[in-house]
């Protein structure tokens, strides 16, 4: 009797670590943050009184036809003056902080620091000490795409002397706001930055200098970057003790063969597009990745340049850029399979030619409102276990990640990626053990999509953009991502018809 007792209570016993172990590992640790995003251009609006112009109001007034129905951010989200409601949502999410940006053109009209707007103060002010009293941490992006005019003028990006002015900016935001933000982005995505804006000009201020320009930019955006970096750790960390970092597209480029050609062409796809910007900065030796250096160096060489079309970093320049962020952002969105391009003996002068590889959407997964994002959670974990194994297993933040659809409440497909996300974030953090700490939805409300306008959307809240008020009301996904943060857990959670009273109590208190 005693015997068979014994051996019921090891069963027992076993079973019951079992079913702690399989709830553990679907269970973000203790510490780990969730939040929500957005940007300055995309939702403030107020653009004509005291901000000055930055590169969108005037890719957007030369090319109204640019956007989608010609449409503009000139009053977006209006969150210049909904900030109170905007904080209201984040109480009714429970999120533990609330990342957003600092339009520079508002903060310094003039791009130079000869003149602080006083306007601009007092709304981040507002915005950060409202945030501080509702228990959120304001994270804050020093750049997100909306470069002052004035400084365009000058050249943008490609022209070197901008770092300086970024860093002068920066000084600013710190000292004004570095009181209370204790989490600083000095870019987001410089691939579209450098890409978008300089290269194909498919984003502000809509350049065409592939292969040229955008290699300029990058590098003055890594200058910047470190410069901003050094300066807020010998004059304001010590005071301030925040951290900073950079924010990096990266999404996982699977081999459209086990052929050794598209296998390497995956990796060129990872090193051109996100490692550009991950490896002077995370990885131990640093300067750009060498399959980047020697496939410019080969093509520049092929075209009869006199030297590499990517400006190179001197040692000292490696040095001053290797190491400088204390956490390493992540937006990550969808898996694009990758096949190798067979090479011309004509290569073109362009960035997609020096890249070489053909992209497909993934064959599986849901699609979404954007061609190139689908439901692929799969390769969220291999990214960031590739991450984890070529960088040092770094501290990431996901910075981005989220479902652009064009606008249901009873947003199913968005609840569905979300799921299917965060369950591999889990597997990521448990069974690969990446050090993964916080996790940022893109976005808080539907907003201003850049060229997209406002037909593709990635809210958590609806926002009603035909109504003068501009009306935010949750999505389901809201509901959804709500119960995440409150239990820690995803598995559990079903998506249920949206109960208002559910989003009235902050579920942190
Ligand atoms: C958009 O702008 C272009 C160029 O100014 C103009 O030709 C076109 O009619 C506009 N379309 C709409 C829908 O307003
Ligand atoms: C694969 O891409 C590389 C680099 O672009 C190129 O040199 C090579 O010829 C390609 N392979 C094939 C089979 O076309
Ligand atoms: C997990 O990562 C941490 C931080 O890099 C490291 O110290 C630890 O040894 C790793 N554990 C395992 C089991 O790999």
């Amino acid at each position: 009797m005693i015997t068979i007792n014994i051996y019921v209570l090891f069963l027992l016993f076993n079973f019951v670590i079992a079913i702690e172990k399989s709830n553990t590992n679907q269970v973000f640790p203790q510490g780990f943050k969730f939040g929500v995003s957005s940007s300055a251009y995309q939702i403030e609006g107020n653009w004509d009184s005291t901000r000055g112009k930055n590169i969108w109001d005037e890719s957007i007034r030369v090319h109204p036809a640019w956007i989608k129905d010609n449409q503009t951010g000139n009053k977006a989200c209006d969150s210049y003056n909904l900030w109170k409601r905007d904080v209201e949502m984040l109480n009714e999410l429970g999120v533990h902080y609330y990342s957003f940006s600092i339009s520079w053109s508002r903060l310094l009209p003039n791009g130079f620091p000869n003149y602080i707007n006083p306007d601009a103060v007092e709304y981040y002010n507002n915005l950060i000490n409202e945030l501080i009293q509702n228990d959120i941490e304001p994270v804050v992006t020093l750049y997100v795409w909306d470069l002052p005019q004035s400084l365009q003028d000058m050249g943008g990006w490609p022209n070197a002397i901008i770092a300086k002015h970024y860093e002068n900016y920066a000084e600013i935001a710190f000292s004004l706001f570095g009181d209370r933000v204790k989490t600083w982005i000095t870019f987001n995505d410089p691939y579209e930055i450098c890409v978008g804006g300089y290269g194909e000009g498919t984003q502000a201020p809509g350049v065409t200098s592939s292969g040229i320009s955008d290699y300029l930019c990058g590098k003055t955006l890594l200058t910047a970057h470190s410069r901003a970096y050094y300066l807020y750790k010998n004059r304001y960390a010590k005071s301030q003790s925040g951290k900073i970092g950079i924010a990096i597209k990266a999404q996982w480029y699977e081999p459209g063969s086990i052929l050794n050609d598209d296998i390497e062409a995956s990796i060129r796809a990872f090193e051109m597009i996100s490692g550009w910007w991950i490896n002077p900065i995370f990885s131990k030796r640093g300067d750009y990745p060498d399959v980047m250096k020697t496939r410019i160096q080969t093509v520049s060489n092929l075209q009869n340049f006199y030297e590499s079309r990517l400006p190179y970093l001197s040692s000292s320049e490696i040095r001053s850029i290797r190491g400088t962020a204390d956490f390493l952002g992540i937006n990550h969105f969808s898996t694009i399979t990758v096949r190798n391009l067979s090479s011309s003996d004509n290569i073109p002068v362009s960035y997609s030619a020096d890249v070489n590889v053909k992209y497909e959407v993934d064959s599986s997964g849901k699609s979404s409102a954007l061609p190139w994002v689908k439901n692929t959670p799969f390769g969220f974990r291999k990214l960031l276990d590739w991450i984890r194994q070529k960088y040092g297993n770094p501290v990431v933040y996901i910075t981005e990640n989220g479902y652009p659809d064009y606008g249901l409440i009873n947003d199913a497909d968005r609840i569905d990626y979300l799921r299917g996300y965060l369950v591999e974030l889990l597997n990521a953090i448990h069974n690969d053990n990446c050090t993964v700490q916080r996790y940022t939805v893109r976005s808080l409300m539907d907003s201003m999509e850049w060229r997209n306008g406002y037909l593709v959307k990635f809210g958590l809240y609806h926002v009603n953009f035909a109504d003068s008020s501009t009306t935010r009301k949750p999505k389901e996904s809201a509901n959804f991502f709500k119960s995440v943060i409150r239990t820690r857990e995803v598995s559990r959670v079903t998506s249920h018809i949206m109960d208002q009273d559910d989003l009235t109590i902050n579920p942190r208190r």
